[in-house]
């Protein structure tokens, strides 16, 4: 066995502080890449470990695969030697510090899926050594550290809170937020043992601007998780305001819009074709799953998530009624969606609605095709399509242009100008002037 240091927390935490401790990150995408560079812009050295070669190469030539990250300041710091990937966990033997920022997915009976958390925590617990400090920034249910991990990690002989230490900081990463980045968004952390506590927290305040402690980490895995549920049940709200609305002949960004401008008590969500992405359909069902154990049935959960996905199906429905309105059926009927990413502005399509409304367009009949200025292939749900230039003609041809997501590069003046018909599920019409007869919102 390794020899223990005299004193493990403070030989780590003299490193934290003036950062020669070096910095091993599992797991280098959305959010693994871009704590990378944060790190290694406060003057740490990075190691960075995926299982993905083709991202390993990208990181060591300093080319970004992720949006947020410039190529021109990660290739800065991988020349300076501050950030290395390697797909060798042996190498996690050279770091002093461990985060981990695995998928977190679910699996096909909506229950959590733990293999890749479980898979790191195994790779590291064979190299672990006294005196490093693990954190799992995945997002996962209560409990995934102190009972799953821990135990692994002590397997060995080497106890938490004594030899090495155990935290949880969730990541809050929001893509393509230019305000609120991985520097300026608080970070809440999280461990079951002061000096795991001390460690992690000492660890984060090098490199975010507010870090904020909770004595556990099953307390800091229940707050992204219920971060994550609070939008899941708010987006829910908004779009089931949506479906009376329309029954009820009246517009709902009109209603919002209004109710919004009270300055307490409020605060906006807009609606929508549904919610995709990594977090919000996903994460809420840890908590579900978890609750279960506890015999609690997590209800606003399970409604939330049956409005929202019961969207793909409004906006299809929407859809063919506006083409029945003109006259038309949806068999043969030429769609040109625009928008597949999940929101605005980013190029992740995960989980995006987007990829059921097409389904449900796809098979009734309907002609597709889209365009998104961030996607140039879409490839989620077994569709395989390419995004098409948005020509004049291209807009023209379509018997409705149907909006799934408001990226705002998008030049919605021309295409309400030379639409038949639009259907706008993001109100990302909203600054086209005029009185826009041919546009209808969700
Ligand atoms: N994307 C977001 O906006 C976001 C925001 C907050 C939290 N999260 C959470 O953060 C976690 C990571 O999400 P992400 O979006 O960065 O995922 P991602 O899929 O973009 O990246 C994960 C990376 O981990 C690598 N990987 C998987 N198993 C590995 C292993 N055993 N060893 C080494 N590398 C491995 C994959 O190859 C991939 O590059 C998830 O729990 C997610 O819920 C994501």
């Amino acid at each position: 066995m390794l020899e223990t240091p005299s004193n493990p927390l403070a030989d780590l935490m003299a490193r934290i502080q003036d950062r020669s401790a070096v910095v091993g990150i599992v797991g280098l995408g959305y959010v693994g890449l871009p704590f990378a560079v944060e790190k290694g812009r406060t003057g740490f050295r990075v190691l960075g470990f995926d299982r993905n070669a083709t991202r390993v190469e990208q990181v060591n030539a300093g080319v970004s695969y992720i949006k947020d990250v410039p190529t021109g300041t990660l290739g800065e710091l991988v020349r300076q030697g501050l950030i290395e990937a390697t797909g060798d966990l042996d190498r996690l033997a050279e770091v002093d510090v461990v985060v981990i920022c695995v998928p977190t997915p679910l699996n096909r009976n909506l229950m959590p899926d733990l293999s890749f958390v479980e898979s790191s925590t195994r790779a590291i617990a064979r190299r672990l050594k006294p005196g490093q400090l693990i954190s799992l920034e995945s997002t996962t249910y209560p409990g995934t550290t102190d009972e799953l991990m821990q135990p692994i990690l002590e397997a060995g002989g080497l106890r938490a809170g004594v030899d090495f230490f155990l935290a949880h900081s969730p990541e809050r990463v929001d893509p393509g937020n230019q305000r609120y980045t991985t520097k300026n968004t608080n970070k809440v952390v999280g461990a079951s043992d002061p000096a795991s506590l001390a460690a992690a927290a000492a660890f984060y305040r090098q490199t975010i601007q507010h870090v904020v402690q909770v004595g556990s980490a099953r307390a800091a895995e229940l707050t992204k998780v219920f971060e994550n549920t609070f939008r899941a049940v708010n987006i829910a709200l908004v779009n089931e305001l949506t479906l009376l609305c329309d029954r009820m002949g009246l517009c709902v960004w009109e209603v919002l819009d209004a109710a919004f401008t009270k300055p307490f008590g409020i605060m906006p969500f807009y609606p929508g074709p549904g919610v995709g992405g990594h977090c919000i359909p996903l994460d809420p069902h840890y908590l579900e799953w978890k609750a279960r154990e506890y015999n609690f049935n997590t209800r606003f959960i399970a409604l939330a998530g049956e409005i929202n996905r019961s969207m793909p199906e409004f906006v299809a429905q929407k859809t063919m009624r506006i083409l029945s309105d003109r006259g038309l059926g949806l068999r043969g009927a030429r769609i040109l969606v625009l928008g597949v990413a999940y929101k605005n502005d980013i190029d992740d399509p995960r989980e995006s609605p987007s990829a059921e409304v097409l389904h449900l367009l796809a098979e009734r009949g309907a002609d597709i095709a889209y365009h998104d200025p961030h996607i140039p292939r879409f490839t989620e749900h077994g569709h395989d399509l390419r995004s098409r230039d948005l020509t004049a003609e291209e807009i023209r041809k379509a018997d409705l242009v149907l909006i799934l997501t408001g990226h705002t590069q998008v030049d919605y003046p021309r295409v309400v100008a030379e639409a038949k018909v639009v259907l706008d599920t993001r109100n990302a019409t909203r600054n086209v002037p005029g009185g826009k007869p041919n546009v209808i919102l969700l």
